[in-house]
């Protein structure tokens, strides 16, 4: 079978071409991300590959149906990309990697928790440069701390897990609460008692029509001053003007971001020698309490290989025509 991969990137070659190997089918790398315009790239594929930020909208996939694709493989676990309405009319099957390490964005929470609390990421480039005051680097203990989880499905009960260690007081807010988590200690309450009470607040829900914006002015006022807000879900969650609002006027005490709402066309490639025409971006970046990574939670080793060996098994069972239905996306 062909396979054509949008947005591709070293390390998609090689940890795709690691577990397709041998296997006698034929992948073709793009950089360029999936658009209505690219979407001709495809025309003689069996299947198509995307990533987080690849547009499947209506143009799109319209696009990639008279081009003859009937396949899309996610390579990830959101979908919030798809036009799911869409796809269904036109008969196309979208299948994902629902898990492939919950750890792996787990573990970078933490680090962006801890580097932000810590002043980590200022004292790395302050001591480079000789200088060892330790003004504007003073945390808090995590320990006895309140943290507020936000979804606590597959990487939100990491992350509970690990805060507990940590000696935190874990509360958490999901549709569906896990009787679990809740007999290792961990206390389900409503939105409104997680925004109030939490000294650091982490978001692990899927974006949804429900979710867009959740982290908004409203919702921000409801929070304590000095509240650390942690995003590795996706970037629309927040809204981050509002966001920019809270830390201007010193309510909100810390922010650290892997997702943002406008990535697209930002994250994943160079910008060094060019200027950021985002001005919401541009000013999150003045903060010296914001600390910002690029869509790199789920980046480990393992996570790469989950997501190839369940991307070659999705294509696979297209051809028996069994897909597992875990990782097909409907609407
Ligand atoms: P999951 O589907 O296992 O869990 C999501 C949880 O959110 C579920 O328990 C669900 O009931 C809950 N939820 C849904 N709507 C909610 C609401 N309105 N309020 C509170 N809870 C709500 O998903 P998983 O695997 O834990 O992933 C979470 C998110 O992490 C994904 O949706 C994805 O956006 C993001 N992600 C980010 C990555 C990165 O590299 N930064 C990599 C992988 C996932």
């Amino acid at each position: 079978m062909k396979l054509v991969v949008f947005s591709a990137q070293p390390h998609d070659r090689q940890f795709l071409g690691a577990a397709f190997d041998d296997r006698g089918h034929s992948l073709v790398y793009i950089e360029a991300g999936l658009t209505s315009e690219t979407a001709a790239a495809a025309h003689d594929a069996d299947a198509i590959c995307c990533f987080v930020n690849d547009d499947l909208g209506a143009d799109s996939l319209k696009a990639l149906h008279e081009n003859g694709i009937r396949h899309i493989l996610l390579r990830c676990a959101g979908f919030n990309n798809v036009d799911l309405a869409v796809a269904g009319q036109l008969g196309l099957t979208i299948l994902r990697v629902p898990e492939y390490s919950p750890a792996a964005v787990a573990e970078h929470t933490l680090a962006l928790i801890l580097s932000l609390n810590r002043g980590i990421h200022r004292a790395w480039s302050r001591v480079r440069e000789g200088d060892f005051r330790l003004a504007g680097l003073l945390g808090f203990d995590l320990s006895g701390k309140t943290v507020g989880i936000i979804g606590t499905g597959r990487i939100g009960q990491r992350v509970c897990r690990i805060l507990k260690g940590f000696g935190c007081h874990v509360i958490a807010c999901d549709r569906q609460p896990d009787e679990q988590l809740k007999t290792e200690g961990i206390e389900y309450v409503d939105l409104p008692t997680l925004l109030g009470e939490s000294r650091i607040i982490s978001l692990h829900c899927p974006l949804t029509l429900e979710t867009r914006h959740l982290i908004n002015r409203h919702s921000l006022t409801r929070t304590r001053k000095g509240v650390l807000l942690i995003n590795t879900s996706r970037g629309a969650l927040v809204d981050t003007q509002a966001l920019v609002h809270g830390l201007k006027s010193g309510h909100v005490g810390g922010v650290a971001l892997d997702v943002y709402e406008e990535e697209t066309g930002l994250f994943f490639a160079d910008h060094s020698m060019s200027v950021i025409k985002d001005d919401v971006f541009a000013r999150l970046l003045t903060f010296p309490n914001v600390l910002i990574t690029g869509h790199q939670g789920f980046f480990t080793e393992e996570a790469l290989t989950n997501i190839a060996a369940t991307t070659l098994k999705n294509m696979e069972s297209i051809v028996l025509g069994q897909p597992d239905p875990a990782c097909v996306v409907r609407a």
